[in-house]
């Protein structure tokens, strides 16, 4: 099973992620990330820094994306275990459309159409909302003013993430991420618990 969990930066997924880790330790799940702790993902984010053209920063994603799913996601979900991935597509369809406007003419289409015929399907994403004024108190101290100035693209990406929930709402969950930390990781939990659960073929009686 793979579930994947999104939000704008400074939604609270490190917090949420890192609690996810001991609240389902039962499950033994594979907790990954995008972009990746490999040379493509190194090389993403090397892209993003030197503020690469939004093509090559796009199509640099993809191949990350596509590292990740040949050599962690598939893999793992091969072997039948739970997969937890912080990021996946729907960053890529939330976040590259915002930086592609005016240099393609559907980059959402665009962006599906590489992701055709490869990628993994989640099974469940949990989406983190709030309000970007939130989200922007909650990043780094160092890095606040730099994403400040970039309050207008996050709330942009979050708009698109909540198109994305809108037009697949059996997949999506979105979250209140001004909830307690606490509170939205349990929900959470829970969640992938029950998606779990009923995933499991039951035993014959
Ligand atoms: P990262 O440094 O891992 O930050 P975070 O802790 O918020 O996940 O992510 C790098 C940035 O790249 C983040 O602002 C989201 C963005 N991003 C994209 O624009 N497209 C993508 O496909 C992915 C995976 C991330």
């Amino acid at each position: 099973m793979l579930i994947t969990i999104e939000g704008i930066d400074g939604s609270g997924k490190s917090t949420l992620l890192s609690r996810l880790r001991e609240l389902l330790a039962g499950l033994d799940p594979l907790f990954t990330r995008e972009p990746g702790a490999t040379w493509v993902g190194d090389s993403v984010r090397r892209a993003v820094a030197e503020r690469m053209d939004p093509i090559t920063e796009a199509l640099l994603f993809c191949a990350d994306h596509a590292a990740h799913v040949d050599t962690v996601i598939r893999p793992a979900l091969d072997e039948g275990k739970l997969v937890i991935s912080d990021r996946y597509a729907d960053s890529r369809f939330a976040y590259q459309p915002v930086v592609l406007d005016g240099v393609l003419p559907d980059p959402l289409l665009w962006l599906r159409r590489i992701h055709e015929g490869w990628s993994i399907r989640p099974d469940r994403t949990f989406l983190l909302v709030l309000p970007i004024k939130d989200a922007v108190s909650r990043l780094d101290p160092e890095k606040k003013r730099e994403y400040f100035e970039n309050a207008g693209i996050l709330a942009r990406v979050q708009e698109n993430y909540l198109d994305l929930a809108a037009t697949d709402p059996a997949r999506f969950v979105v979250v209140d991420a001004l909830l307690q930390k606490e509170e939205v990781a349990r929900f959470i939990a829970d969640e992938i618990r029950t998606n779990v659960r009923s995933s499991r073929p039951r035993p014959r009686a």
